[in-house]
């Protein structure tokens, strides 16, 4: 199987299965607990139709938005992720430079493998920096004071991973930062030797946001641990005001589920809000943000931006959300397993056929822009 065989979401994520050495796969597309709400993300869309108007001249498409006062020229963008340098060595750089082609935004994680100042140097593609708030105050303060002199247009905020997710999967292959794995974790590292060629062969493994603050000599540091020890629990609405302050700026919220918390999220400021369920990795059994999108948009749509992602797979996808309100839609999966297939060349084909989706889509429903897109367009069954 090669690039050129991949034509959608699944072709992708059995290229990438194939690749990489399996504790990294089952990190990717892991979940937590049961993966019900990981499922019921991408199934939640199949429960509402679309119903195309016919004969508009649908010539021109225009599938450009404005979303935290910045221009993409496509309705997704790639959600931040963590460590991208595992999943293939070019990481974060193959994305931002995909993200780059395509005029849409990427974002880079507090646990990048590429320094955000760096990358922000390199790409004029909006970016937006994922930001986990975490006990060392000084840490965030670095943090908020480099991506603000880098220039990084948006500041994302996630605030569902307050302790971490069970993921089984992690717990079974050993899987953490750098590595420490199961004996039959090992074996898989070695039925793979062109990822570990290439790991070996690249600049080392680093975490440059938190290099200076994380001692790693030690040993290995799993994600779960990350979140439970380095992540501040006390996190509260009074410590969101303080940055939304300092920040002064794209402020947003990544990860908020309920109609209050959007609604207190506009009064502190924020100038966006991701609806999210972190793509099943955190709270199983949690509602779908597609499920939820309605809700929210019709308590604060017309305050500030709402975005959602979790479970997007197809261009109808970013279609229902986006006629449901959303002002744009972010994806993970969707690039990273194009990254691990097959670096800037994987995620540049992700986004071609996510784009010509959208666009034919588009042409089918009878809409030359985002903004024809409506509720009146949808039925729920
Ligand atoms: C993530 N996500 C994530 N979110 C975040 O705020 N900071 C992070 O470091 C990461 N890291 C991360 C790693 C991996 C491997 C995945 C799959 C996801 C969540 C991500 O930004 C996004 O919310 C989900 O991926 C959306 O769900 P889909 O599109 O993957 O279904
Ligand atoms: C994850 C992180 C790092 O979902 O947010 O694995």
């Amino acid at each position: 199987m090669r690039l050129s065989d991949c034509h959608n979401f699944m072709d992708f994520r059995k290229l990438a299965k194939k690749r990489l050495p399996s504790p990294i796969f089952n990190y990717i597309d892991g979940a937590a607990d049961d993966e019900k709400t990981y499922r019921r993300n991408t199934q939640s869309f199949d429960d509402c139709d679309l119903i195309p108007n016919i004969l508009q001249g649908t010539d021109e498409i225009d599938m450009s938005v404005e979303v935290l006062g910045q221009k993409l020229q496509l309705p997704i963008y790639c959600s931040p992720t963590a460590l991208q340098r595992l999943f293939h060595h070019d990481g974060e750089n193959a994305v931002a430079a995909a993200a780059e082609k395509f005029g849409t935004m990427f974002g880079v994680s507090s646990l990048g493998t590429v320094s955000l100042t760096e990358i922000r140097n390199k790409f004029k593609t909006p970016q937006c920096y994922q930001f986990y708030f975490h006990k060392d105050r000084g840490l965030n303060k670095a943090m908020l004071e480099s991506a603000k002199e880098a220039g990084v247009e948006v500041m994302m905020l996630t605030v569902d991973t307050i302790t971490g997710g069970n993921r089984e999967r992690d717990l079974r292959t050993g899987f953490s930062i750098p590595f420490k794995l199961t004996l039959a974790g090992i074996m898989q590292f070695a039925i793979k030797p062109m990822w570990g060629i290439n790991y070996l062969t690249h600049p080392k493994f680093a975490l440059p946001q938190l290099d200076d603050f994380v001692d790693m000599s030690e040993g290995a540091l799993s994600i779960g641990s990350y979140f439970t020890e380095m992540l501040d629990p006390t996190m509260n609405w009074k410590d969101v005001e303080e940055m939304v302050e300092f920040w002064d700026g794209q402020f947003c919220l990544k990860g908020v589920m309920s109609a209050d918390d959007a609604k207190r999220a506009a009064e502190i400021g924020c100038k966006g809000i991701v609806v999210s369920n972190h793509g099943g990795r955190q709270l199983d059994g949690s509602r779908s943000p597609f499920d939820q999108l309605a809700e929210i948009v019709d308590a604060v749509g017309d305050k500030i931006d709402v975005i959602m992602d979790s479970g997007v797979q197809r261009g109808t996808h970013v279609l229902k959300a986006l006629s449901l309100g959303a002002k744009a839609v972010g994806g993970g999966r969707f690039y990273l397993y194009a990254l691990a297939a097959a670096g800037q060349a994987g995620v540049e084909r992700a986004l071609t056929l996510m784009k010509q989706e959208i666009e034919r889509d588009m042409r089918l429903m009878g809409v030359k822009s985002i903004a024809e897109l409506s509720r009146k367009n949808l039925r729920f069954r």
